[in-house]
């Protein structure tokens, strides 16, 4: 039994709004990544509930990967914590990171958008025309966020996002990280990815958006970033999932990060 869905809600207010509000009124700069993994579905989806309704007053916004989507499915289990992330005043991020040809980016943004997510990742590797330009324009079209990966918190990050580019119409050489701060700017993206792993990037990547764009940043705990480093380099918000989760006690975990925030 298929229920026929098909329409992407309108947003009054645009991503960036949604999240500054959000953050203003939880006095809170941390996403939630909503990463567990459990085999039984009916406990992840019961476990994941639970903790957006707990942790929700300390949160800024919700973010949701393939852990979730894939093991309960887009209708209706994800997008019921979409629903209660809202009534709880947070906004929802699809962590797709979509990366294909145009009509395929339109079709995952487009559902996603439907399901009530308020902004995707995206990768801008593949480039505008025929690449992006789509997900842009049907985000700007329904009041949603595109988020663009900047710079990422894994190890081997460097080796992609890193790599020095020779710029084909000025013939000079970039960085590729830089090209893409340059691009988020350019494309109008609602924020950029930047790994807690690597501060100095940060650092790199804000002299670019000059605060035009907040800076998300993933990576802090598990991943050996830390909190008062990636605040101190610039980042707007703090992606945090393990290190909460995975916590004997997630909500003193999620407020003792925000509290070391406060003491910023
Ligand atoms: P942890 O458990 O390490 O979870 O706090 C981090 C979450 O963020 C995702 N992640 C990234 N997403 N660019 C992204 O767009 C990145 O560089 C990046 N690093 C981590 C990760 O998949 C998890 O959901």
């Amino acid at each position: 039994m298929f229920t026929i869905i098909g329409v992407i809600k309108m947003s009054a207010k645009g991503f960036q709004a949604r999240i500054e509000e959000a953050s203003e009124s939880h006095t809170s700069k941390i996403v939630l990544a909503l990463d567990y993994v459990l085999n039984d579905r009916e406990a992840l989806f019961r476990r994941s509930l639970q903790m957006v309704e707990t942790l929700a007053p300390h949160l800024c916004a919700v973010k949701i990967n393939r852990h979730l989507v894939l093991p309960l499915g887009l209708h209706p289990h994800v997008e019921r914590l979409v629903t209660v992330a809202h009534d709880l005043d947070l906004p929802a991020i699809m962590d797709c990171k979509i990366n294909d040809i145009g009509d395929t980016n339109h079709e995952i943004a487009r559902r996603y958008f439907e399901a009530g997510f308020d902004a995707v990742t995206a990768n801008p590797f593949i480039g505008w025309e025929g690449g992006l330009e789509p997900v842009f324009k049907l985000a700007g079209e329904s009041g949603k966020g595109v988020i663009l990966l900047v710079y990422m918190s894994h190890r081997s990050a460097g080796e992609g996002y890193g790599q020095k580019v020779v710029d084909s119409r000025t013939g000079h050489e970039r960085r590729q990280y830089l090209v893409f701060a340059e691009r988020a700017v350019a494309w109008g993206a609602d924020g950029v990815v930047v790994g807690a792993t690597y501060p100095e990037k940060i650092r790199e990547v804000n002299q670019v958006l000059k605060d035009r764009i907040p800076i998300f940043s993933p990576g802090i705990g598990v991943q050996g970033g830390a909190l008062n480093r990636v605040a101190e380099a610039g980042a707007s918000y703090f992606i945090i999932g393990r290190s909460i989760l995975l916590s004997p006690d997630p909500l003193e975990a999620v407020k003792a990060f925000k509290e070391g925030l406060d003491r910023e």
